[in-house]
């Protein structure tokens, strides 16, 4: 069967787009620039872009389009032991969207109960922790499952199946949406924000720069992470995305475009952000630094809250809690269903099956999965997976994607391969990148999160949970990838060794 398309450049470039935005803008940047010295962050920011981000943007696109393959696939296509990498970032892209998943279904459940007024009338805190997540004693007590989650994720499942089912013809479409819509909606966030009193003091400690910290390597790292965890790199997701464009298409405009547009829903999410969190430290009168954090404690604790002190009466606390929890959600879930879409594709191009099938069977799979996390411990078994998979599995599968390109298949095949049919040429420097820069940099953050992980385990939870939902599920990982890997590769004579593979060209 032919290969499907995207039906125009637009659709491609939004599917991206909408990946790389999700919740991560919101909930980590604007934190993480407040905390590394704010408007300086910029300067690590970008150059994180440019010498990281950007360059394996550029790689994972022109792989899956030149082979027309998604990432086991593409990387096999190099050498047929390194498919292996290419379902690493697949597997990795698939345990995430586990939870992904889940912390969506808390969205579905606070959009609704933002009609009813449940979370409005209550204590913030009470109604996430007794009313939705009901969470347990530990991640020992899963304690049953906590209903409202479990609609929410059912729905989300569901959602994602509709929104996949007909592959690039389908998201083709709802990318226009899940795209626009939350950039129309964090307008009218900041719009409410900025004209809040306390905005301003608010923006100033979001931005204010001190360039003093540029000194410390903590925020270099964190600078390289966060462009490596937004831009969805190192979970195959580029590669199925790409695969589904024309041979000759734009690459590096393409590259450009997704990345400019996602730094700018970053700033526009720190803005809302920030902006609605001077407001309240103001009318509590408690300092910025008490109410500014990130991730979950941000989305369903923190701003929730500040949404409960808006000035006009309940109409416009309403208001802004539906238009913020479908901001979450319109943000997010074109980022989890890229995270699917790298699975199905890579299953759809090593196994021959047919798609519509694979979609069903690997969202069924996943539903499943996710079970986990809609239990009362699940909170903690997201946290403790959450954290070993983006430290190890997202970053060592960076490594050895850079590696593998950089220092077996050359890095100047495939930029020749750019740019023949971009319009913006890149140069030599993105060799130097892929081959030294990205796979030095991500192994000093992949040492820097080893050390700490085993002087201090992660959240203090016992070892034998970091065993069984860190090194235990990666060391799972490792074998469900040599085993896909070997049977992927069954029906495929090695035909690209070096040399032959330069010939091609
Ligand atoms: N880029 C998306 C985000 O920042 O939310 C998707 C994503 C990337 C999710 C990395 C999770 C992750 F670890």
């Amino acid at each position: 069967m032919e290969r499907q398309q995207w039906g125009n450049r637009g659709a491609f470039v939004l599917a991206a787009i909408g990946s790389a935005a999700g919740l991560g803008n919101i909930w980590r940047f604007p934190y993480i620039v407040y905390q590394n010295g704010g408007g300086a962050f910029l300067i690590p920011y970008f150059i994180a872009i440019l010498t990281a981000g950007l360059p394996l943007l550029i790689l994972e696109f022109s792989m899956g389009q030149k082979n027309q393959l998604g990432a086991p696939g593409a990387m096999a296509s190099v050498k047929k032991k390194f498919g292996k990498i290419g379902w690493w970032t697949v597997l990795s892209a698939f345990i995430i969207v586990t939870y992904y998943a889940v912390i969506m279904g808390w969205s579905i459940v606070y959009l609704v109960d933002s009609f009813t007024g449940t979370w409005i009338d209550t204590g913030v805190q009470e109604y996430f922790y007794e009313n939705v997540l009901q969470l347990s004693s530990g991640p020992g007590d899963l304690g049953g499952f906590s209903i409202p989650v479990l609609l929410g994720v059912i729905l989300t499942w569901i959602l994602i199946y509709f929104i996949l089912r007909k592959g690039t013809e389908s998201v083709g479409k709802v990318v226009w949406f899940t795209v626009l819509a939350p950039i129309g909606l964090l307008v009218v966030l900041i719009v409410r924000a900025v004209t809040l009193p306390g905005a301003m003091s608010g923006l100033n400690y979001f931005l204010q720069p001190d360039f003093s910290r540029l000194l410390d390597y903590h925020v270099w790292i964190d600078a390289y992470s966060q462009v490596f965890f937004t831009l969805s790199l190192g979970m195959g997701i580029m590669f199925a995305y790409a695969s589904y464009q024309p041979k000759d298409s734009d690459i590096t405009n393409n590259a450009l475009i997704t990345v400019l547009a996602n730094t700018s829903i970053s700033f526009m999410s720190g803005i809302a952000v920030f902006g609605t969190l001077g407001y309240m430290s103001v009318t509590q009168g408690v300092p910025i630094s008490e109410v500014a954090t990130s991730g979950i404690g941000l989305a369903f604790e923190v701003f929730p809250t500040a949404i409960k002190l808006l000035p006009g009466g309940p109409a416009v606390v309403t208001t802004i809690g539906v238009i913020f929890f479908l901001t979450l959600l319109t943000l997010g879930i074109d980022s989890a269903f890229s995270l699917v879409e790298s699975n199905i594709t890579a299953f759809v191009d090593k196994f021959k099956w047919d798609k519509r099938k694979v979609t069903l069977w690997v969202i069924v799979v996943l539903g499943i999965v996710s079970l986990l996390f809609t239990t009362k411990g699940g909170l903690y078994w997201l946290d403790i997976i959450d954290h070993y998979i983006n430290n190890y599995g997202l970053v060592l599968g960076g490594i050895l994607e850079a590696i593998v390109i950089g220092w077996y298949y050359y890095p100047e095949k495939l930029r020749s391969y750019v740019n023949s049919v971009s319009e913006y040429r890149i140069g030599k420097w993105w060799n130097t990148m892929i081959k030294y820069i990205v796979p030095i940099i991500l192994t000093i953050f992949l040492i820097y999160n080893f050390i700490g992980d085993i002087t201090k385990p992660y959240g203090d939870y016992a070892l034998r949970y970091q065993w069984l939902g860190g090194w235990g599920m990666l060391i799972a990982l490792l074998i469900v990838v040599t085993l896909l890997n070997k049977i992927g590769n069954r029906n495929i004579i090695e035909v690209t060794n070096t040399d032959q593979a330069l010939e091609e060209n």
